[in-house]
C-alpha cells in the first residue's frame, strides 16, 4: 500500500512537472491556457459550452473536422492572417502543437 501511495504520489509530480493537471477529470494543459487566452473571447474551448461569438464554432468541433496535420496547418494560417474578426496572434510552432492537442483531446472527450 505504501508503495503505490509513493507511486501515485510520483505519477502525480510526473504529470505536473509536464505541465498537465486534472481539473474536473478534464485534462487541462499548456494548449488549454493558450486557448484561454486567446480563443477563448469568441470560441468555445471546453468539452462542453457554447461559443462566445455565435458565429465561431467551439474548438471541439472543429477537432472533429480537421486531421491532426490539417489542423495544424490550419492554426498556422490562423497565427499568420488571422481569420475573420481575428487579428493575427503570434503563436510558436511549440504553441500550435499544445493547442493541436488540447483541442483533440476535447473533440474526443466523452462529455458530448
Ligand atoms: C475575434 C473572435 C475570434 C477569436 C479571438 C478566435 N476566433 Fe477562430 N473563428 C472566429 C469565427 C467567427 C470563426 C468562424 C467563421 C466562419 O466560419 O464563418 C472562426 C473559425 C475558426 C476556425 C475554423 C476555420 C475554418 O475555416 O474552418 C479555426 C481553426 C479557428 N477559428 C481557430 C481559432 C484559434 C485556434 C483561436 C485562438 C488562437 C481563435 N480561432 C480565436 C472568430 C475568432
Amino acid at each position: 500500500m505504501r508503495s503505490l501511495r509513493a507511486c501515485l504520489a510520483a505519477l502525480a509530480c510526473s504529470l505536473l512537472a509536464a505541465g498537465c493537471a486534472t481539473v474536473g477529470g478534464v485534462l487541462t494543459s499548456r494548449g488549454e491556457s493558450i486557448a484561454r487566452a486567446q480563443c477563448s473571447g469568441c470560441h468555445a474551448i471546453g468539452a462542453v459550452g457554447e461559443s462566445r461569438s455565435p458565429n465561431a464554432p467551439p474548438l471541439r468541433r472543429i477537432g472533429r473536422q480537421y486531421a491532426k496535420t490539417s489542423l495544424a496547418h490550419e492554426l498556422e494560417a490562423v497565427s499568420e492572417v488571422g481569420h475573420y474578426a481575428m487579428p493575427p496572434t503570434s503563436l510558436s510552432p511549440d504553441e500550435i502543437d499544445d493547442l493541436v492537442d488540447y483541442i483533440q483531446h476535447i473533440a474526443a472527450a466523452p462529455t458530448l
